[in-house]
């Protein structure tokens, strides 16, 4: 009997189930989009119910598509947009607030604040990350002091704090009915409370947050079987976790030093192997968890950040109404034969890599009655290259290695102008493999390794195909003017909110 490996993979807009063989292809998919609340500026806010209400739905969906039954599963991985933060009450299974999403910028004051006891980098050498709205460490304190109740029931431990992929697992489990409460390495080292060489929660973040540590998750490697889903999944093992962007590291099978990937979703996100030792960064990057494979040790990754990308083309779609669909934004670009000079720096949760700009926010420069929204299409494309080039360069001081080419994956790399423009302005070729689901690929790995499914990692990378490669194609000096003249552009967005 042929039998596959599921991967929950829920983003920040949509959560989906696919199905996957043997050899990585999909044999199904489910999607369904949620609510994204937005109560006032900086602030974004989900429904965790309605998240794994959804989650249940695509993964029935795409079982019933492709005529499969829970038993025909080896087992199921799940990746999650990270940082995003809740809690929630032990006994009943009920969110205690909203989570908050990872653009969330609401906690700047407590950043601000911490940042003049100490600086920005007060705990990168713990945790690999600076401090920043992003996390998860911050947001949570805010819960904690803002809902009523909520520090109490938390040190009796009575409420819970967990991100997606925790909440998704102790709703697998059998939620109030002794669900698993547990988080992988990779999500934990997004939440700026775990030492990222012990791989503990650190004690001194704990007590400087102020976050009692009966609330947290159990932390578990990237890939072993972690208990089983109850009804109607009953008995599927649930084998498994990794944070998004990392599942796509894993799913792209950049499993030796070196190796780098860029996922364009809402974001950017680029992730380089840098092996066994995490590296530090000097250049705007973070340094997290890429995986851990059962019983291995840890391999680590430099990540630059870039928070909004797709996010700018549904803005365009959404707040603006220039396009309808996303694959819209495509055509209106080619209506022009360049940007018009018009640059786009979509600061919308300030800056992230390299700059860690809380305060900046979203500009556009460099118009004149000349602008159309050809224009403004071409330039929130290039906002995407550009962005990407500021992390990759940070990313060959750091560690030393400049990329060969870039893996893409993400729903963005559809986009031929992008990728072609990505390609001259980094002046490096562009790869997108075979699959483009990288990211649920690479969840769906993990779980398989952890059951049998697949025997070890050369067994994916022999999965691994390239689909289209873009070759640069761009003159020097145009290069370096664009370039410029961005970063002239991204220096005005600086400092707006201060
Ligand atoms: O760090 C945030 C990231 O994990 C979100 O990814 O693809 O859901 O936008 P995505």
């Amino acid at each position: 009997m042929t039998r596959y490996v599921g991967a929950i993979d829920q983003g920040t807009t949509s959560s989906r189930f696919i199905v996957f063989d043997r050899h990585g292809d999909i044999v199904a998919l489910a999607q369904r989009e949620h609510e994204q609340i937005y109560p006032r500026p900086g602030h974004v806010e989900h429904d965790p119910l309605e998240i794994w209400r959804n989650t249940g739905l695509v993964m029935r969906e795409a079982l019933d598509l492709a005529g499969l039954q829970p038993s025909d599963l080896v087992s199921i991985g799940i990746t999650n947009q990270r940082e995003t933060t809740l809690i929630w009450d032990r006994r009943t299974g009920q969110p205690l607030h909203n989570a908050l999403v990872w653009q969330d910028t609401r906690v700047d004051g407590l950043v601000a604040q911490f940042a003049r006891e100490g600086g920005k980098d007060r705990f990168r050498a713990v945790t690999g990350l600076p401090l920043a709205s992003y996390f998860s460490g911050l947001k949570l304190a805010w819960l904690l002091d803002v809902v009523p109740g909520a520090r109490a029931k938390a040190e009796a431990g009575d409420v819970l704090f967990g991100n997606i992929d925790t909440w998704l697992v102790w709703n697998l489990s059998g939620g109030s009915d002794g669900g698993l409460h547990v988080t992988d390495v990779t999500n934990a080292s997004r939440t700026q409370l775990m030492a990222l060489k012990s791989l503990q929660w650190d004690d001194g973040i704990l007590s400087a947050f102020g976050i009692p540590r009966a609330m947290l998750p159990r932390i578990v490697s990237s890939s072993e079987v972690y208990g089983e889903c109850r009804a109607p999944f009953a008995g599927v093992p649930i084998a498994g976790i990794l944070g998004d962007q990392q599942a796509a590291l894993f799913g792209q099978t950049c499993f030796r030093p070196g190796e780098a990937k860029n996922t364009y979703g809402t974001g950017c996100f680029v992730l380089m192997n840098t092996g066994a030792e995490p590296v530090d960064s000097n250049c705007g990057l973070v340094t997290t968890v890429g995986y851990k494979l059962d019983g291995q040790p840890p391999v680590y990754a430099l990540e630059g950040s870039i928070a909004v990308t797709g996010a700018l083309v549904q803005w365009l779609r959404d707040n603006l109404g220039i396009i309808r669909t996303s694959d819209e934004i495509e055509p209106l670009a080619r209506t022009v034969s360049d940007n018009g000079d018009v640059y786009f720096v979509p600061a919308f949760s300030g800056l992230y890599a390299p700059h860690w700009q809380e305060s900046a926010r979203g500009i556009i420069a460099g118009l004149t009655r000349y602008a159309n929204k050809g224009h403004i299409a071409r330039a929130a494309l290039e906002a995407t290259a550009y962005q990407t080039r500021e992390v990759l360069e940070a990313m060959a001081k750091d560690s030393g290695i400049a990329i060969k080419e870039l893996r893409t994956d993400g729903g963005m790399v559809r986009n031929d102008l992008l990728m072609q423009f990505q390609a001259d302005i980094l002046d490096v070729p562009v790869v997108r493999p075979k699959v483009t689901e990288t990211t649920a690929l690479g969840a769906a790995y993990a779980a398989g390794l952890a059951t049998g499914y697949w025997n070890s990692p050369d067994d994916l990378i022999a999965n691994w195909g390239v689909d289209h490669r873009w070759h640069p194609g761009m003159g020097a000096e145009q290069r370096r003017t664009l370039y410029a003249a961005w970063a002239k552009a991204v220096e005005r967005s600086f400092d707006w909110t201060t």
